[in-house]
């Protein structure tokens, strides 16, 4: 089911999401939710509460197939790249927006088994973009400066 993302100005979007504590099937409803509602918006990643959800899920998918997070947290950054960012919830918009450019995250899967996982370029941009979901954080808030249409080109 595709559900409705909210956008910025929606004070769900500034609130701190509850960890998950049963993996059970109303998560995986969850994720799938979110999944068809990430691909539905052509979006690279979502976060549960896009979809007015205050739990800690995150789904990402920059063109290697999908990657479900639950509970993640980043435990480990390298480097750093600038660029370019955009969200689901602030639609027509796009950040200059300074991000780690190595990035690991430790997650539960959806059957609630730990594992770890390293991104780099735009999947570890994707990774702190979500996680900051989660805290309430918007890349407008941690934005260089807005892009606009004309300097594009
Ligand atoms: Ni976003």
């Amino acid at each position: 089911m595709i559900r409705k993302i909210i956008t910025l100005g929606n004070e769900t979007l500034r609130k701190v999401s509850n960890p998950i504590k049963k993996f059970d099937l109303r998560l995986w409803l969850l994720l799938r939710d979110m999944a068809e509602t990430m691909y539905d918006a052509n979006g690279v990643g979502l976060a549960a509460p896009q979809v007015g959800i205050l739990r800690r899920v995150v789904v990402i998918d920059v063109g290697e197939g999908i990657i479900e997070l639950v509970n993640p947290e980043i435990i480990a950054t390298e480097g750093e790249q600038a660029g370019p960012e955009g969200c689901l919830s602030v639609p027509g918009r796009q950040g200059y927006v300074r991000r780690p450019n190595k990035v690991t995250v430790r997650a539960f899967d959806r059957k609630g088994k730990p594992f770890e996982i390293t991104g780099e370029g735009l999947l570890a941009r994707a990774f702190c973009h979500e996680i900051d979901h989660l805290d309430g954080r918007v890349y407008v808030d941690v934005m260089d400066h807005e892009i606009f249409q004309d300097e594009e080109e």
